[in-house]
């Protein structure tokens, strides 16, 4: 769905959401700066991780690792030798697409198969057609109805496609009909260098996971003798890796970042019904934040593509504006990564087991989280646009984002009905103070409430409090107005506090 896609792009440009990293200079791919807002609803959602598998649970200790780390971590995790993706350039056009991306559509003339389209997963089927149409006419053949059903349905992965497919094909995004190169290994790991001398031996990487360095701190965790099997360390924090096509808004950036959890278990413990908790937690809490549990599904790895080291791994995908796609990935990597550790480092990753009296190097389970793709989920849940009644009582279409007040960068507004009655604007000034202590609120008191409201409702803020001559002069009441049903009731300043409270920290 690109046109829901534009409408994000558009409202976190405009909102302050989201920008395009050095925009003033034409922007740079891959990268992506996020607003006042968006730095909000980014914080909101790392805190409410946090809160919820560190703080709130006694068996997960917090972390904060280094982003460039000794070049060996990555040696003895096997980044080094293999985290790459296999790419493919287009001979013609020099453009690069990443062959597991790439898909072909045959493009059929008179029953007689011409060529193919190669397209990237994703691409609606409207684009790959007029790209068969450019290969047709390029190709200067009769003047043949092209059989699009066939275009639409009959796609062969790219890996499993032959030399002769790749002679004669329309690439995506070229307009004319290319050669395509074998698939060769890119690495995607950022390279740097450390220190005064500018020779091999300075290299060093920028973390492409946060998960090595909480493999790297496990010993240092053991020894504070603040953990005992099974146990977890958490980490929230920037990982870069060089894409070599990020696309999808901050569905694939270079640099993001990830909320990773490493859980520690005995090497005989029941992991099955461990992972299967772990994906019920993560599923859990993903709805907890505002994702419905329908758009959730469950993508398990067959055992023929696992990493050979993996036991099994289950991905949570959701229903993205570009499709079904990955968002959490939850792991069982068996000993592998503390093993390589050991080997590499020389150093025991051995836990003493006091329930069962015997050592061991643990077993691990991964639930691997990225926030940005967590925030785009977010915002794809939220996006709604429907028809409420105006201040006139007339039906009016407006854009919401319906965020949960847990993740909502603005908690509420504080409106004085009318700005020039000093009266209103001094009692609303001071509930604003009283609640900015608490709460990333909002004052709002230029234009007409109807007005105001709107505005907060495009950025999703949940609750509008108004203060009107009732509050003055009757009761001290204010109107406590539902973003999502636009209902209003009255409410004393305790029952404020106690509301927001319950929807916001409960
Ligand atoms: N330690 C395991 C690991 O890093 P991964 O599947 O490569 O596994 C985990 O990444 C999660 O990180 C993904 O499910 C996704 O949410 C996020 N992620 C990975 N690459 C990303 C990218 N280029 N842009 C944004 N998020 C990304």
């Amino acid at each position: 769905n690109d046109a829901l896609m534009e409408d994000i792009v558009g409202l976190c440009k405009r909102r302050g959401f989201i920008f395009a990293s050095s925009e003033i200079y034409g922007g740079y791919n891959g990268f992506y700066d996020y607003g006042p807002l968006g730095v909000e609803l980014r914080n909101n959602i790392k805190q409410a991780w946090w809160r919820d598998m560190v703080q709130r649970r006694d068996d997960i200790e917090g972390l904060d690792s280094t982003i460039i780390m000794h070049p060996d971590i990555w040696k003895a995790s096997g980044h080094i030798d293999s985290f790459s993706d296999p790419l493919v350039d287009c001979k013609e056009s020099k453009r690069r697409y990443r062959a597991d991306q790439l898909f072909f559509a045959p493009v059929i003339l008179d029953g007689e198969n011409v060529g193919y389209v190669a397209f990237v997963e994703g691409t609606d089927s409207a684009s790959i057609i007029k790209r068969a149409k450019k290969l047709r006419d390029n190709l200067d053949k009769k003047q043949s109805k092209l059989d699009e059903a066939a275009l639409s349905s009959d796609h062969t992965e790219f890996t499993e496609a032959t030399d002769a497919q790749r002679e004669l094909t329309l690439a995506p995004d070229a307009n004319k009909v290319g050669t395509l190169t074998a698939p060769r290994a890119f690495k995607l790991m950022f390279e740097t260098k450390v220190g005064p001398l500018a020779d091999d031996s300075a290299v060093a990487y920028l973390r492409p996971e946060t998960a090595q360095g909480i493999f790297a701190n496990y010993k240092n965790i053991v020894d504070t003798g603040r953990v005992k099997i099974p146990f977890g360390i958490a980490q929230i924090g920037k990982a870069f890796r060089n894409e070599i096509t990020p696309r999808n808004f901050i569905f694939r950036s270079r640099e993001f970042e990830q909320m990773e959890i490493e859980y520690f278990i005995a090497p005989d413990a029941d992991w099955k019904a461990l992972h299967r908790e772990w994906i019920d937690t993560c599923t859990d809490w993903l709805v907890s934040i505002g994702l419905s549990r329908e758009g959730i599904t469950e993508d398990i790895h067959p055992t023929e593509k696992l990493a050979f080291y993996s036991q099994a791994t289950t991905d949570l995908m959701y229903q993205f504006p570009h499709g079904e796609q990955e968002l959490w990935g939850i792991a069982c990597r068996s000993d592998y990564d503390l093993q390589q550790h050991q080997k590499h480092s020389g150093k025991s990753m051995e836990i003493f087991d006091e329930t069962s009296k015997t050592k061991y190097v643990p077993h691990v389970i991964e639930p691997s989280l990225g926030v940005d793709r967590t925030l785009l989920a977010v915002l794809t849940a939220a996006y709604t646009e429907d028809e409420v009644p105006n201040d006139k009582g007339k039906v009016e279409k407006r854009t919401v984002m319906k965020f949960s007040p847990k993740i909502a960068p603005v908690k509420a507004a504080v409106f004085p009905l009318l700005k020039n009655k000093p009266e209103l604007v001094e009692v609303a000034q001071k509930l604003y103070k009283k609640l900015q202590r608490r709460w990333n609120v909002f004052y709002d008191a230029s234009g007409a409430i109807g007005r105001r409201y709107r505005r907060q409702d495009e950025i999703g803020t949940p609750f509008g409090i108004t203060i009107d001559f009732d509050t003055i002069e009757k009761d001290g009441t204010v109107t406590l107005r539902d973003r999502d049903t636009c209902e209003q009731r009255r409410v004393t300043e305790a029952e404020l506090f106690e509301f927001l409270e319950e929807q916001i920290d409960g």
